[in-house]
């Protein structure tokens, strides 16, 4: 299927140790369907910051801006969290490489498995079946806007939510595309009833919706979206929503899979579009080859559904990911009981070598 160039941004924590099973997943896939790989690797994050100084350094710009996708583990060291006089967060590595790469949008799939629903907190007649996708805004809103800052005295500190038109535009028209696409309903979340911004949301979602008339459109606030998605995860088919928003609601929704070592994501925008597992760095399990490495397989399923159009390549990584779940072939946060959990890297063979 052609030449591929893929840049591998492992970043902190587990994400070395997780991402090179996702390449491992990539190269079965280039072997079967015949794709010739360039894997460029790059500094992210801490590791970026240890290096270089800084977290997402021009050297790794250039390398994503010149793959045709990127495949990205996480994020994060505690070195720097709780720390206030560290001038440099590897968070703002991540931020700097999605504004960047242009990166406004993050899709975040939130889908069950039939062998895993023994792993949800929740009722299995609740969760069985669920089926979402959220699409998140992820480059205005309190992330990005300014100021954001503290006053001299230091006991005020202001952040400021920022929302054009224009954003709001292109994020809402994805979120009704993916909807008609899929179960034809789109849940537009916000907080109209306190926020400028948000009103500014609703008000954009209405004008969109009128070329949507296949779409069936609800809006809802982000308070009673979060009780939903636990209450009734099956009421949702796309979701989209702002920034803070979204990074909240994906966290929560994770627990109806059972693991936040499930989810993927796709960021896709106006530069390379990026892949990614929602899970953090994971810290306490760097080294320990015990962290999941399903969600950055299955990012790695996205990147061939949605940087090359291959439904086909992603169907073969999905299928062995399903198989090793099914065989228990799983790490220690889904094991059920009395099953010895494999290794992150026992998990990573036996789908590559099942794809
Ligand atoms: C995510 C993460 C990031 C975010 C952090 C690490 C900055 O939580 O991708 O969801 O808040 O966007
Ligand atoms: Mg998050």
């Amino acid at each position: 299927m052609g030449k591929i160039n893929i840049a591998v941004l492992p970043g902190d924590g587990i994400g070395p140790e997780i991402v090179a099973q996702a390449v491992k997943a990539v190269d079965a896939v280039a072997k079967k369907f015949d794709y010739q790989v360039t894997y460029t690797h790059a500094l992210v994050g801490a590791s970026a910051i240890d290096a270089v100084g800084d977290p997402y350094p021009d050297q790794t710009h250039q390398v994503c801006m010149n793959s045709d996708a990127v495949l990205f583990g996480a994020i994060g060291d505690p070195r720097f969290d709780n720390n206030p006089e560290a001038k440099v967060r590897p968070e703002q590595g991540l931020l700097a490489m999605r504004k960047k790469l242009g990166l406004y949008a993050n899709l975040r799939p939130v889908e069950t498995f039939p062998s895993l629903l023994h792993r949800s907190p929740l009722r299995h007649d609740l969760v069985e079946g669920a089926d979402f996708i959220c699409v998140r805004e992820l480059t205005g809103g309190l992330y990005f806007g300014r100021p954001q800052g503290r006053s001299e005295d230091g006991n005020t500190a202001y952040d400021t939510c920022v929302y054009t038109r224009s954003e709001i535009e292109r994020i809402c028209r994805l979120g009704f595309e993916y909807a008609a696409q899929r179960r034809g309903k789109l849940t537009v979340v916000d907080k109209a009833n306190v926020l400028a911004t948000s009103r500014l949301w609703r008000e954009t979602a209405k004008q969109i919706a009128a070329e949507y008339p296949s779409v069936e459109v609800e809006y809802m606030f982000v308070d009673n979206a979060a009780m939903k998605i636990i209450q009734q995860p099956r009421h949702f088919d796309v979701i989209v929503t702002e920034n803070m928003f979204g990074d909240i609601l994906t966290d929560e929704a994770s627990v109806i899979t059972g693991s936040l070592g499930l989810l993927p994501s796709a960021s896709i925008g106006t530069g390379t579009s990026l892949f990614e597992p929602i899970h953090g760095s994971y810290p306490q399990a760097a080294g320990k080859n015990i962290a999941n490495p399903i969600a950055t397989i299955l990012s790695a399923a996205m990147m061939f559904e949605y940087a090359f159009a291959d439904a086909e390549a992603g169907a073969a990584i999905r299928r062995a990911v399903n198989l090793s779940i099914e065989k228990n072939i799983v790490t220690e946060d889904i094991a059920p009981a009395g099953v010895k959990p494999s290794s992150t890297s026992e998990v990573g063979d036996f789908i590559a070598a099942n794809i």
